[in-house]
């Protein structure tokens, strides 16, 4: 089967909290560069239920306070990024969730560049698009009326 025609997809990307501000700058530009369209940008302090509720999945695990308490502790930049296959693509440009792996395996990656260790991590990105469309909504609600209106790299609040 030949599909000449990949449907845009969209994943939920975030730059956590304590992330330099140039860091910040280089990585938007990076996503920028790399022909992702930014659908939404939205920065926000999470507050403690809303963490726990995004990392729902690790709730069992030993990191999990210290990961709640890591995304609460300022500003995140949530961002809906769109393009053919987003997800896979932004997690390549992230790299692996430790960044002593990321810089071995993936050294021109987000996290291997600016990660402090295997929490402090600098970006998220949904690992499936189903999750990716459950993380969506649960941030920026329904966008399906408006997936196709997309502004590039606009900071649309
Ligand atoms: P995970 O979903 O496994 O990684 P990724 O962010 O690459 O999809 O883990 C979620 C977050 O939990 C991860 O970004 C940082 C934190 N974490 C730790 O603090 N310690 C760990 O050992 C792991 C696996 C994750």
């Amino acid at each position: 089967e030949i599909n000449f025609f990949f449907p845009k997809e969209h994943t939920l990307a975030v730059i956590k909290p304590d992330t330099a501000e140039e860091h910040r700058e280089e990585i938007l530009g990076e996503i920028q560069s790399k022909s992702f369209t930014i659908t939404r940008l939205h920065e926000m302090v999470l507050s403690r239920e809303v963490a726990e509720e995004f990392y729902k999945e690790h709730r069992d695990k030993p990191f999990f306070s210290q990961l709640v308490d890591y995304m609460c502790r300022g500003p995140c930049t949530m961002m809906i990024l769109t393009k053919e296959n987003a997800v896979e693509e932004w997690r390549a440009m992230m790299g692996p969730t430790d960044p002593s792996k990321a810089r071995e395996k993936a050294p021109e990656s987000v996290r291997a560049r600016f990660a402090k260790d295997i929490l402090e991590n600098t970006v998220h990105g949904s690992s499936s698009a189903k999750h990716a469309q459950e993380k969506i909504h649960f941030i920026f609600g329904d966008i399906s009326s408006e997936s196709e209106v997309i502004s590039t790299g606009e900071d649309n609040g």
